[in-house]
């Protein structure tokens, strides 16, 4: 079987989550509601912090969401993300989504892209410093 590699995937950016939307998650229209593209790109926004931070975290912020394209029941999604910025007690991703269409497995349509920020926090839910790494 095949490799499918397009070159339009971000090669600087880890995969975190693959997902299929099911017909519960769409909206009036059919297509697929953007509150639950917004849910996953959360939950994928996390992965690569949890490694850093070790304990609980909180997102503390979500920059700009643009939907380029519609998501569709049993499209393939992919959430890429990549570290931006390490700071004393927060980390920032850039998360960016692709839809592999259901009628053409094999190539990728971006459908959106966000900047997270995530606090590591305490017990009491008060920022703590990120552990430095070793
Ligand atoms: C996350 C939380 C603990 C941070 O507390 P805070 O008093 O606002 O924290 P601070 O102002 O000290 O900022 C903490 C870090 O967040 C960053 N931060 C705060 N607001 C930010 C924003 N709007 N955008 C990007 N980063 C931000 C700060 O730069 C700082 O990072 P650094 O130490 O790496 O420089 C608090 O805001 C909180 O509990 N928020 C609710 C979180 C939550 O429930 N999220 C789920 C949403 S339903």
């Amino acid at each position: 079987m095949p490799t499918l590699a397009p070159p339009a995937l971000p090669c600087s950016h880890e995969l975190v989550l693959k997902v299929i939307p099911m017909p519960a998650d769409s909206n009036a229209n059919g297509d697929i509601f953007g509150g639950w593209v917004m849910a996953q790109v959360d939950l994928a926004g996390a992965v690569l912090p949890a490694r850093y931070v070790r304990g609980r975290m909180a997102t503390v912020a979500v920059k700009e969401f643009v939907f380029k394209q519609p998501v569709r029941v049993g499209d393939i999604l992919s959430f890429f993300s990549h570290v931006t910025r390490i700071g004393r007690t927060s980390i920032t991703v850039d998360v960016e989504v692709y839809a592999e269409r259901m009628s053409q497995q094999g190539q990728y349509l971006k459908v959106t892209e966000a900047q997270l920020t995530y606090v590591a926090i305490d017990a009491e839910g008060r920022p703590r410093p990120v552990p430095v790494q070793s």
